[in-house]
């Protein structure tokens, strides 16, 4: 048999030699044909390997079936471990039984309780594993929220959540307040007589407008802002947009690069409560009466 095989490789190894003799394997001269044929090659020698690996395998396999090697005793224990496992293994109580703590069914008779009514009887069933797990489970929680919210100062009674709640809504409507004051403008400004914006207004006012309005607001370069004469409207949506877009060609400055719209809503609610102050030296009255 070993010869066969040696003669077999031999004959394929020499089939290059042969073929350049006889020409039988030679460029084609078409690239892809070579291609092929050099795949139609190694797929024949793939496969005179695969029935090499074959042929070696039925020989073993005849020569066991004809006289049997005995099997080692240690895999003969082995597989005897293996049935006893097995049968071991059937005998467990399923996974259904042990969380419900159940006995097996033979067992029943060691369990019944010495009464019964009607026929009907009892058994001293332990105590499932789950309801041992709810109950112990709940004391240890009652436990941890006991030091939580009583025992240490980790949690928060319901008052002392009612009060940071309360802190927190305080400063986000502080934080809305800020930014919904940039949003005013000469449509939705107030009048206010609030003692804080007429004094921010006031503080404004000497700053910026006395020395063109005067510092009683009588008037001296710009007109007189206490009688009820107005150029360009009395109403606080009219005297914030004078302020805001000024007139630049009569002298009075737009102030909205210079102040914020809260600031010019502050310094028009000063202004509209000069009205009527009579201060001395007034200037002469200018524009139209209103209000
Ligand atoms: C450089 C001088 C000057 C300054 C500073 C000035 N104003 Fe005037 N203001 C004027 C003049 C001039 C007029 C009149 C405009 C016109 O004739 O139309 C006027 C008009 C006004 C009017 C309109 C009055 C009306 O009769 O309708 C208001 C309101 C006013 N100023 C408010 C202010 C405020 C508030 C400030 C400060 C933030 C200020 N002004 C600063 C010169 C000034």
């Amino acid at each position: 048999m070993r010869r066969v095989n040696y003669i077999l490789i031999l004959s394929l190894l020499s089939i290059p030699a042969f073929g350049q003799e006889n020409n039988v394997i030679s460029t084609s001269g078409n690239y892809y044909m070579d291609v092929l044929i050099g795949v139609f090659i190694a797929a024949a020698v793939l496969l005179l390997a695969f029935a090499f690996v074959l042929l070696n395998t039925f020989k073993a396999l005849a020569k066991e079936l004809r006289n049997p090697s005995p099997l080692p005793l240690s895999e003969v224990v082995e597989r005897l471990e293996y049935e006893d496992w097995k049968a071991r293994q059937s005998k467990k109580p399923g996974i259904f039984s042990k969380i419900l703590g159940l006995k097996p069914l033979e067992e029943e008779k060691d369990l019944l309780i010495e009464h019964e009514f009607d026929g009907i009887k009892e058994l001293d069933n332990p105590v499932p594993g789950w309801f041992n797990l709810l109950f112990y489970g709940s004391i240890a929680v009652g436990f941890l929220y006991f030091i939580t919210y009583h025992g240490t100062g980790w949690g928060q009674s319901q008052e002392q959540e009612y009060v940071s709640e309360m802190k927190l809504a305080e400063r986000e409507k502080a934080a809305y307040l800020a930014s919904s004051a940039d949003k005013i403008d000469e449509s939705n400004v107030k009048v206010s007589s609030e003692a804080g914006t007429l004094d921010a207004g006031k503080a404004l006012f000497s700053t910026n407008c006395v020395a063109c309005h005067g510092d009683k607001g009588q008037g001296s370069v710009g007109p007189n802002l206490t009688d009820e004469y107005w150029l360009h409207g009395g109403k606080i949506g009219s005297v914030f947009k004078t302020i805001k877009y000024g007139v630049p060609d009569k002298g009075m400055i737009s102030w909205e690069k210079t102040l914020s719209p809260k600031q010019i809503s502050e310094v028009s609610n000063y202004i509209l409560s000069l009205k009527g102050t009579k201060p001395a030296n007034p200037k002469a009255p200018q524009g139209d009466k209103e209000g």
